[in-house]
């Protein structure tokens, strides 16, 4: 199975780093501190969304927004994490330009 989702940064634009706990829902504090070391942290903010929306469908909504966590590794590609254990059965791929943000994510077969 496979997810798709795009995001506008617009939607995020107004958020403040003071403001994660109104955000917790939606962000892990890690996801939300990768994202604020951007000085467009709305861009990130749009892209990890994308990524965790992605990654709902691929899941067709066996898991919930609250159980992803998207990680980046030390070369900038995401990895995702299902309640806190990096998951080998899916992948996911970001892109984002001119304020929009899209992911792709895989469920593999195994
Ligand atoms: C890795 C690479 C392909 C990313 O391309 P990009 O156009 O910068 O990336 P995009 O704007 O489309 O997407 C950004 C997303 O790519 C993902 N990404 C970054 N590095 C990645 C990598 N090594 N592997 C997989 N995904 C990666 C991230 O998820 C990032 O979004 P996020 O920070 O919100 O998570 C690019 O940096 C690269 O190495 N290109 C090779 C050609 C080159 O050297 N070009 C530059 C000189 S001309």
């Amino acid at each position: 199975m496979i997810g798709i989702d795009i995001a506008s940064s617009k939607r995020f634009g107004t958020i403040s780093k003071k403001d994660f706990k109104h955000w917790s829902k939606w962000y892990t504090k890690r996801e939300w501190d990768y994202c604020f070391t951007f000085a467009m942290p709305a861009e990130r903010l749009a892209s990890t969304f994308a990524a965790k929306e992605a990654v709902i469908k691929a899941f067709e909504k066996k898991v919930k927004l609250g159980d992803i966590e998207i990680r980046r590794t030390q070369n900038g590609g995401p990895k995702v994490y299902i309640k806190g254990k990096q998951s080998s059965k899916v992948v996911v791929t970001i892109t984002h330009d001119a304020g929009i943000a899209a992911a792709v994510a895989l469920l593999k077969n195994v």
